[in-house]
């Protein structure tokens, strides 16, 4: 059976690309890439493999249960784990070698109990995200807690940024000094992580004192950048390709409205094609107002809305046939089609765009 439908192209190569490009801007600084939501959409086994080849310092995913994933598929470099502690999983986390983030003080005391050995910990500190993190103000208390465990490596300090990626940096410029005063601390107390990390993709590009020792990167790695408002020279190359196929050519007459609502009506006779691939797949539905695909460095409209499994395209007299594969987004002999300039049409941003690809388009990597 020939399957017929959405496929995801993920090229390794430009993976490798992005992956040597960033470590050279940031002058051989540590990577933590981050493959958390199955490295957003593209594959968490087979780009972990490929980093580690790389020679990454370290992974990062959200739950323990990613990890392990991980772990199970051969994966041996570092992994740290993003969310709240899961405290029923610390035998896990020993047994799988997973690094856990240690964001409270009721964490530390689920840690008290642990007597299996020695788990390697960061501690996350809130410097303005409000999100996960004991506030800044607390941090004193948190690190003092912290050292009269026996059973934990405190191996990292961090903290993580609201606004890296905005053009308006002043918040994330007080996030950091306030990230600054808390590693002052810790060295007075005589704390000494070995890894201090803060920068996202869009700290890294916009706030460069903000790399310390190890830059936590995902979207870079994936080839968007993580907004419009950071410095783009960087020549990073889209890893993500969704590309449909065309299933169903009709001719229709000019006056015929087209998909769910009838918002659309075309405005002459053309033919208009149905392409295999809908908002379930993760073409973004919204994404037909200004949206299009490209076929042959040609771009066809998106005429109405996206559905579920199907979305219809005007080719008008071109040369289109059943079969053909047009490009969603990404990069092929097609054209390019940016996540970001979908991202902007759609307000929206890429990492929403490359996660939201769904389970059934064939993974070709
Ligand atoms: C705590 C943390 N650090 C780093 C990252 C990587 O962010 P980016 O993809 O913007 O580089 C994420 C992703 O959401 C995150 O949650």
């Amino acid at each position: 059976m020939e399957y017929i439908g959405p496929k995801v192209y993920i090229d390794l190569n430009h993976l490798e690309n992005n992956y040597n490009l960033l470590s050279k801007g940031l002058h051989d600084i540590p990577i933590m890439a981050t493959v958390k939501a199955n490295a957003y959409g593209h594959g968490a086994v087979e780009v972990s493999k490929t980093f580690e080849r790389l020679g990454v310092r370290y992974l990062a995913v959200f739950t323990i249960e990613e990890g392990i994933e991980l772990r199970k598929a051969g994966v041996k470099t570092d992994i740290f784990i993003y969310s709240k502690l899961n405290h029923t999983a610390l035998s896990e986390a020993k047994k799988y070698n997973l690094t856990l983030n240690i964001s409270s003080f009721e964490d530390l005391n689920h840690l008290k109990d642990f007597q299996d050995g020695l788990l390697k910990i960061h501690l996350k500190i809130d410097t303005g995200m409000t999100r996960l993190g004991v506030s800044h103000k607390k941090a004193e208390e948190f690190l003092k807690e912290a050292t009269k465990l026996d059973c934990i490596i405190i191996e990292g300090l961090y903290s993580h940024f609201a606004t890296g990626d905005e053009g308006d940096l002043s918040y994330a410029k007080k996030q950091l000094n306030r990230f600054n005063s808390v590693i002052e601390l810790s060295k007075k107390l005589n704390i000494n992580p070995s890894l201090i990390h803060c920068s996202n993709s869009g700290a890294i590009l916009n706030l460069p004192e903000s790399r310390f020792n190890l830059c936590r990167v995902g979207m870079l790695l994936y080839g968007a950048f993580p907004s419009n408002e950071v410095p783009q020279d960087l020549k990073i190359k889209p890893v993500m390709t969704l590309t449909a196929p065309v299933v169903e050519i009709r001719d229709v007459k000019a006056g015929t409205p087209i998909s769910y609502g009838g918002v659309y009506i075309t405005e002459y006779d053309t033919r208009i094609a149905v392409i295999q691939a809908g908002f379930a797949d993760g073409v973004p539905r919204p994404w037909y107002t200004e949206g299009y695909v490209k076929f042959k460095n040609e771009k066809f409209k998106i005429t109405g809305r996206v559905c579920m499994d199907q979305l219809m395209i005007d080719v008008g007299s071109s040369d289109v046939s059943i079969g053909d594969e047009v490009l969603i987004f990404g990069s092929n002999s097609n054209g390019t089609i940016g996540t970001n300039k979908i991202a902007k049409a759609i307000d929206s941003t890429p990492y929403v765009i490359v996660t939201g690809i769904g389970i059934r388009p064939k993974r070709i990597y």
